[in-house]
């Protein structure tokens, strides 16, 4: 097998979006943010997982057919914040650019503090600041409760 079929795992897609350099092993939660785990999927979507890349190990979700929205492209940063977004016409990258870990967030994660005023009846939108991006950590605007990555993806919005 020559160099180029080796590099081959997915096959390339006409139209849609290439999520890439995801890190690895977190393909299934950029998945449940772009609300692909609990629907029924008509078009075509490939995932690979912990496929080697010049930087260790990511994964690569390819979906047809789908634009992302800024709300979707702050969750995945917020997750693996390396990701890139190639958006593919005619089998041709016609954009790419990385995602960008935002300096706060409204609205996208929840406050893990069940006392926080956002979990209140009060109509308060839970807000964060991000306070370190490897790992990533947030911190909550109102109660300063700070969260990782595992409790990040539990509470995503
Ligand atoms: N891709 C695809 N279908 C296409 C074109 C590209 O699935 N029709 C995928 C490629 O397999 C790659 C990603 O989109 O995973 C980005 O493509 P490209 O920019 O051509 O690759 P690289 O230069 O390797 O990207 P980068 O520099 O971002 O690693
Ligand atoms: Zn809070």
């Amino acid at each position: 097998m020559n160099d180029k079929m080796k590099k081959i795992k997915i096959s390339p897609i006409r139209k849609g979006t290439v999520i890439d350099h995801i890190r690895g092993g977190q393909s299934l939660k950029v998945l449940k943010i772009l609300g692909l785990t609990d629907v029924e999927i008509k078009d075509v979507v490939s995932i690979a997982m912990n496929v080697d890349s010049s930087v260790g190990k990511k994964d690569i979700v390819k979906v047809e057919n789908k634009e992302i929205s800024s709300d979707e492209l702050d969750k995945i940063s917020l997750i693996s914040p390396e990701t890139t977004i190639n958006i593919i016409r005619d089998y041709e990258v016609i954009k790419k650019e990385r995602v960008k870990l935002p300096e706060r967030g409204k609205g996208i994660v929840r406050c893990r503090n069940r006392n926080c005023i956002t979990n209140q009846k009060e109509p308060v939108e839970p807000e964060f600041k991000v306070i370190s991006s490897k790992p990533v950590n947030i911190k909550c605007v109102y109660c300063e409760r700070e969260m990782r990555e595992e409790e990040i993806t539990e509470n995503l919005l």
